[in-house]
């Protein structure tokens, strides 16, 4: 079975982690903490890195950092993952949700303006799949209204969004109020299990760091607020300076099997590719094809041939609007959101890990015709059966 992803550990991460276990530097304590934060901040153009355990734990500091709570509303898109509005939710906060651009994915920002209201206080656009979201009109609307912007870059490392704001191409998880990543094994950095938030402001990093440490005071095992234990250890930050050591190789690999992908599939009748918007440098970090209407399959039958042909996948998100842990606690009842919905009955993502071979890459793409092929002859010989009927 061809997996959707494996990590690349091909640099120096066995050397920085024999040197945590020789030094006996193995918890929260430790160089390669402070390393991994001061090298991705600077990677992605930010003053301030405070690492934590993932990106869910991330966005979780990053909503609490902002103080908000009971009666504030956040914006973000229904199709992400659920770590998106359960930050907000735990906060006791309100996720408002929007649907999605078709050809990018991410939220559609007039959808997000029409949403905010006098209870908004943050909008959390998704990068998704490795495509930005336009953000330039999403910060002017944050301006307008006095909004934090909470950036979810955790799909989307090394992605560049061309800011004509800034008259000029910034690192994505480099332009929001905070921005969160998670180092996930299935990321283009990973850490095993990791996450960070991102800010230039010095006091929402002091904010972050305390509330990742248990909101430790200057007096010892006194607290001044409730925190949390969201310490990374120093072997994780190791794999980390590690790994971000290799970024441009990685973007490189991920970049040229979403590239190989685009022309082999080019001409598969019934799948829509992904796009690419002229201001956006995409990271192709998980490779995503839509089936149009006349693939007579949804994605999860489709996706079960693609196993049956020895090719994993992972289903789409479901939209956030469709979940049952939110519709049990009374939340987006009567929401309709088309886009998100489609997306999820319909898109399957490719095996699209930094190790897949030029090879790999052709045979997951035969799978893809022979499955394509059998679903269209299958369309039309139910096509001829209703026919001779009527
Ligand atoms: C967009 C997005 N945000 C947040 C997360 C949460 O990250 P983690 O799995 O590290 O908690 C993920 C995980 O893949 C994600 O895709």
């Amino acid at each position: 079975m061809l997996p959707v992803s494996e990590p690349l550990l091909a640099g120096n991460e066995l050397s920085y982690l024999r040197d945590c276990i020789v030094t006996g530097w193995i918890s929260s304590a430790g160089s390669y903490i402070e390393r991994f934060e001061r090298d991705w901040a600077a990677y992605c153009g930010r003053r301030h890195g405070i690492a934590l355990t993932s990106g869910t734990a991330a966005l979780q500091v990053a909503v609490d950092a902002l103080r908000l709570g009971p009666g504030d509303e956040v914006v973000m898109p229904s199709f992400t993952i659920v770590s998106c509005p359960l930050a907000v939710v735990r906060a006791g906060a309100t996720p408002v949700l929007v649907d999605s651009e078709p050809e990018t994915w991410c939220l559609d920002v007039d959808q997000v303006a029409a949403a905010i209201t006098p209870r908004t206080r943050a909008i959390m656009p998704v990068h998704v799949y490795g495509h930005p979201a336009d953000m330039d009109p999403l910060l002017e609307l944050a301006q307008r209204h006095g909004l934090a912007v909470i950036e979810d870059a955790a799909e989307a490392h090394g992605c560049e969004y061309f800011s004509r704001r800034a008259a000029g191409w910034r690192r994505c998880g480099g332009l929001g109020t905070v921005s969160a990543f998670s180092f996930y094994a299935n990321k283009l950095v990973t850490t095993g299990e990791g996450g960070m938030v991102l800010t230039d402001s010095d006091a929402l990093a002091e904010r972050c760091r305390s509330l990742r440490n248990l909101f430790f005071a200057s007096r010892r095992f006194q607290h001044e607020d409730c925190g949390y234990n969201y310490r990374l250890t120093n072997m994780q930050a190791a794999v980390g300076v590690a790994q971000v050591e290799r970024i441009g190789d990685m973007l490189e690999r991920k970049r040229r099997v979403g590239a190989r992908y685009d022309e082999l599939l080019a001409d598969v009748p019934g799948i829509r590719l992904p796009t690419r918007r002229q201001w956006a440098r995409v990271n192709r970090w998980m490779y995503g094809i839509v089936l149009e209407d006349e693939i007579g399959m949804d994605a999860v039958e489709f996706a079960a041939c693609l196993k049956a042909g020895g090719v994993d996948t992972r289903p789409f998100f479901l939209g956030m609007h469709e979940q049952p842990v939110f519709r049990a606690r009374g939340l987006f009842e009567g929401v309709r959101l088309p886009v998100a919905e489609r997306l999820h009955r319909r898109g399957i993502c490719l095996p699209s890990g930094p190790t897949l071979t030029p090879a790999q890459i052709e045979s997951v793409v035969g799978t893809v015709k022979d499955v394509v092929g059998f679903a269209t002859q299958r369309q039309a010989m139910a096509g001829q059966r209703i026919r001779r009927r009527g």
